[in-house]
């Protein structure tokens, strides 16, 4: 089979990487950052050193600090003009995935007339691309300072729609996220988790992403909990932040699929974070899979650490990974539906929105249509409760 790997941008990683900023903003012949970032990474402190090295260093840096979450429109068009107006020439996202997500679609319009709307992916919109953009993740779990989207919440189609915008470079600096607390450390954890095992069980995956979906999920499994129980534990946290980023690389070239389908759909409507509820959906993934590419099925439950044998089916193999997963998201705290006060019809009813609205559900093992969709969002809600 010929397939396609995406290179997509450069990454620094590693402890103290984020000191580099200054000189790779200037080798990228940037002189005015633009720093986009949320009251969650003000609060914690990183914003406010981030920005003192970069004034340090001689550059001149203005700041949008009202990321919402999940990247609503009408931030993004505000923090675009207020780029716009500063003249800006580097592009800082810093934070979690609607940070890096409100950073890419800025760079966007810093080089393009507004509104956002315009650039939507299915609207094939020629871009002009000059302005640098630098992706800074806080957290572990998006990924998105290696993927090539931006997904964005738009009130008026009451869906997630996606811009198209690389960064020009990544710095992934574990010490970042150091501050993550413990519920968060969970649900990014859990988002990437899904981005590894959705990217290994689809219909367009390649082995460059096999590979790295695999590698993320043993090093989530082996490291999640850890890092829940004890934020400052800089292995932990190192793991944590690379298996994100392999996520990430890996989802990028091979998609997701109905998981993710499924949890934008329950996150627009019961307001729950992404990372939940695509921890939500995360066992029956695995489940699905398991009777279509058994032998894949079983890796999948060797790298959640357990131990398979040779005569192990994939139902089998499957149901043990689907169990294992549940365990892992009990023990750092996730939720259920029912707990979160939703309804199984509730819960059920989002299944037309998730087909209807995210064109990568077609990247889904086989076609999923809204009755099979119904079904297995009940068998999410039933088996986590
Ligand atoms: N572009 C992509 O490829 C991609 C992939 C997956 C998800 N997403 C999108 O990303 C968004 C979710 O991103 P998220 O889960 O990272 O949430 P988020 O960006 O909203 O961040 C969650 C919370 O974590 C806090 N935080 C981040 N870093 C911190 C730190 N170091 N210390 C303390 N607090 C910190 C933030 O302030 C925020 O309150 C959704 O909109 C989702 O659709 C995008
Ligand atoms: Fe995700």
């Amino acid at each position: 089979m010929i397939s396609t790997y995406q290179q997509l941008c450069p990454v620094l990683f590693g402890a103290g990487a984020i000191g580099q900023l200054p000189d790779r903003v200037k080798e990228l012949g940037g002189t005015k950052a633009f720093c986009i970032f949320d009251a969650g990474v003000k609060a914690c402190g990183i914003a406010d050193r981030i920005l003192g090295i970069l004034k340090e260093s001689g550059l001149a840096v203005e700041t949008f600090d009202g990321v919402l979450p999940d990247a609503p429109v009408d931030s993004v068009n505000a923090a675009g003009q207020k780029a716009k107006d500063a003249g800006a020439d580097v592009v800082i996202g810093i934070g979690g995935g609607s940070s890096l997500d409100t950073a890419k679609a800025v760079a966007v319009l810093t080089d393009n007339p507004l509104p956002i709307n315009l650039y939507y992916m299915q609207k094939n919109q020629h871009q002009i691309v000059k302005t640098s953009l630098i992706l800074i993740p806080t957290a572990a779990g998006t990924g998105s300072e290696v993927t090539i989207m931006s997904v964005l919440h738009d009130e008026e189609t009451q869906g997630k729609e996606t811009v198209l915008k690389a960064g020009t470079l990544a710095i992934v600096d574990p010490e970042l996220t150091l501050t993550v607390p413990p519920q968060i450390t969970a649900a990014t954890g859990l988002d990437a988790m899904s981005h590894a095992i959705e990217s290994y069980t689809t219909n367009c995956g390649n082995p460059k992403a096999d590979i790295l979906s695999l590698a993320a999920v043993e090093l989530i499994a082996s490291n999640l909990e850890a890092a829940c129980e004890d934020g400052c534990n800089i292995e932990a946290r190192t793991n944590l932040s690379l298996a994100s980023n392999l996520a990430g690389m890996a989802f990028n070239d091979a998609s997701v699929h109905f998981g993710h389908a499924a949890a934008h759909e329950m996150g627009l409507q019961f307001h729950i974070s992404h990372g939940v509820a695509c921890a939500l959906t995360l066992p029956e993934v695995v489940t699905y899979a398991s009777d279509l590419i058994p032998d894949k099925v079983k890796k999948i439950a060797a790298a959640l650490g357990l131990e398979v044998t040779d005569e192990m089916t994939g139902e089998e193999a499957g149901r043990l990974g689907a169990e294992k997963i549940r365990s892992l998201m009990r023990s750092v705290g996730i939720r259920s539906m029912q707990e979160q006060g939703i309804t199984k019809e509730q819960a059920m009813a989002c299944a037309k929105g998730a087909i209807e609205k995210n064109w990568f559900v077609s990247c889904a093992l086989k076609p999923i249509d809204i009755p099979v969709m119904e079904k297995l969002i009940g068998r999410m809600y039933d088996n986590y409760i």
